[in-house]
C-alpha cells in the first residue's frame, strides 16, 4: 500500500493545471445508457473512481473505450447484456448508484446494488427512490438490490417531484430519467452544483429537452430518443479549490491553470476573508497570501452555491494554522470530520463536538504519521504536511488517486518537496 511523504515545502512558485470535474464525468459516463449511438467525452480526469464507473458500465454491456492517456472517453451502449448492476463493484463506489435512472429509462428495468454506507456516512437511497416513482417507477427493495421497473417495461412517465433534500444524485438520476419520460417533469428543489449543469449540457447536446439547471427547479419535456454527442467534462471546481490552498499553506504564488472564480465564489470569498490573495489571469486564477499571517474564518457547508462540503477538510487543515479560532460546520454529511484527529496528531488544536469543528491555530504544525480515511480528509493531510516542520507520511493514499490526478507530479512541479513511496 503506498504512502505520500511531504517534508515541509518552502514556498511555492509555478503552475498546477486542473483536469476535468471527477463528480461531473460520473454523471456522464452513465448518460451513454440513454441512446444507442456513441458518446464521446473529452477533457476526462485520470482518476480510478472512472476506472471503476468504467468497469461498471462495461459489465451491463456498455462498450468504453479510453484514448489518448485517458483524456477520452468512448462509450457505446448499443448492445446492453443485463440491467443488473452487481454489489461488488457497486460497493467500491457510491456514484454506481447514477446508472439507476438511465438505465429504468432506456430498459424499463434496473437492478442496482444498494451501495452500503461509506466512511463519510450512511448514504441511503431513498431520495432517489422517491424521485423515481414520481416518475412512474416501481422500486423495491430485496436482498441488498433496488429493484427498479416500469409498467409493463414501457416508458416512464413524466411527473413532478419535490425533493426533501437537494441531493446531486437523485437530482441526476431524476433528470437523466425523465429525458426518455413520456410527456413533461419537474424537480422542485434539484440540487444545482455545476456538475448538474454539464449534465444537462451533455444531455441537450444528445437532444433532451431541459430547462432551468442550476436552479432549484428543472423542467424536462421527454424525447423518444436521444442521439450520440461530444461533450468536454467541465473543470474540477474541488481539484481547483484544493491547490488553491496550497500556496496558501505552503506560501508563494501558484497559477491554476483553467481556474475560474465563477464556480467557487462563496469558497473564493472565505480564502478572501482569510487574507488570500486571488487574481485572475489569462489562462486561470494566481493565489496568494497577502500578509504572512491568515485570518480565521467561519465555514458552514451547504448545497451549492454555498461553501462546498468537498473543500471543508481541505479549509481545515488551513484554519489549523490561522492566528484565531475558526468554526467549521458540517451540515451535509453525517460523519466528515475524520481528517481531524489526524490534523490533532500534528499538533492541529480542534474541537469537534457533533457536526462543528473549533479550530484554534498554531504557529505550526509538526510533521506525523497519519492515515488518509476518505478522499478528501487524505488530500487535507498533504496540505497540512506543506507546512508542518519535519517530515509527514500519509498511508492508504489510495483514497488519493479516486479524485487527484498526477498529484505528487503537480506538488512537485511547484517546489513541494513530497514523493511516493510504497
Ligand atoms: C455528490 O454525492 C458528490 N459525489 C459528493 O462528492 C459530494 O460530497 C455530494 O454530492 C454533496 O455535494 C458525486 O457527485 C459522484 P448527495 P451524492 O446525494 O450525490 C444524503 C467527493 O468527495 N442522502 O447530495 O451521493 C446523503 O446521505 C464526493 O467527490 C440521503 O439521505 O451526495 C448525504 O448526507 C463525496 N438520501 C447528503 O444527502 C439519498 O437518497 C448529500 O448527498 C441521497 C442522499
Amino acid at each position: 500500500m503506498d504512502s505520500i511523504i511531504i517534508e515541509e515545502s518552502g514556498p511555492l512558485y509555478g503552475k498546477i493545471p486542473i483536469a476535468g470535474a471527477k463528480n461531473a464525468c460520473l454523471a456522464l459516463m452513465p448518460a451513454t445508457l440513454l441512446s444507442d449511438e456513441p458518446l464521446t467525452l473529452t477533457n476526462a480526469p485520470r482518476l480510478s473512481d472512472i476506472g471503476t464507473m468504467t468497469v461498471l458500465l462495461q459489465s451491463l454491456g456498455v462498450e468504453v473505450e479510453s484514448l489518448n492517456d485517458g483524456l477520452v472517453l468512448a462509450l457505446s451502449s448499443h448492445a446492453l447484456k443485463t440491467t443488473r448492476a452487481d454489489y461488488d463493484i457497486v460497493r467500491k463506489m457510491r456514484a454506481s448508484n447514477l446508472v439507476l435512472g438511465p438505465l429504468l429509462a432506456r430498459t424499463g428495468e434496473a437492478i442496482v446494488s444498494l451501495p452500503g454506507g461509506c466512511a463519510i456516512g450512511a448514504r441511503p437511497m431513498d431520495l432517489h427512490v422517491s424521485a423515481l416513482q414520481a416518475l412512474g417507477a416501481e422500486i423495491e427493495l430485496k436482498d441488498g438490490y433496488l429493484h427498479a421497473r416500469t409498467l409493463k417495461k414501457g416508458r416512464l412517465s413524466g411527473g413532478e417531484h419535490r425533493l426533501k433534500f437537494a441531493s446531486v444524485g437523485a437530482t441526476e438520476n431524476f433528470i437523466m430519467a425523465a429525458c426518455l419520460a413520456k410527456g413533461r417533469s419537474q424537480l422542485k428543489n434539484a440540487a444545482m452544483e455545476p456538475e448538474i449543469v454539464d449534465l444537462v449540457r451533455c444531455l441537450r447536446s444528445m437532444g433532451a429537452n431541459i430547462s432551468g439547471e442550476g436552479s432549484n427547479t428543472v423542467t424536462i419535456r421527454g424525447v423518444e430518443k436521444l442521439h450520440g454527442a461530444t461533450h468536454s467534462v467541465v473543470m474540477d471546481r474541488i481539484e481547483l479549490g484544493t491547490y488553491m490552498l496550497a500556496p496558501v499553506i505552503a506560501g508563494g504564488e501558484v497559477e491554476l491553470l483553467g481556474g475560474t472564480v465563477e464556480l467557487l465564489e462563496t469558497f473564493c470569498e472565505k480564502l478572501t476573508e482569510a487574507g488570500v490573495e486571488i487574481s485572475k489571469t489569462a489562462n486561470g486564477l494566481k493565489v496568494k497570501r497577502k500578509l504572512d499571517t491568515i485570518y480565521p474564518v467561519d465555514v458552514k457547508t451547504a448545497v451549492y452555491p454555498g461553501f462546498p462540503t468537498d473543500l471543508q477538510a481541505q479549509m481545515m487543515a488551513l484554519m489549523c494554522i490561522s492566528n484565531g479560532v475558526s468554526r467549521l460546520e458540517e451540515t451535509i454529511f453525517e460523519n466528515r470530520f475524520m481528517h481531524a484527529p489526524e490534523l490533532i496528531r500534528m499538533g492541529a488544536q480542534i474541537d469537534v463536538q457533533g457536526g462543528v469543528a473549533r479550530v484554534e491555530g498554531v504557529s505550526k504544525l509538526k510533521g506525523a504519521q497519519v492515515m488518509a480515511t476518505d478522499l478528501r480528509a487524505s488530500v487535507s493531510l498533504i496540505l497540512a504536511g506543506l507546512a508542518a516542520r519535519g517530515q509527514t507520511k500519509v498511508g492508504r493514499v489510495y483514497h488519493l488517486d479516486r479524485g487527484y490526478e498526477k498529484l505528487v507530479e503537480k506538488l512537485q512541479n511547484v517546489g513541494a518537496k513530497v514523493e511516493r513511496v510504497n
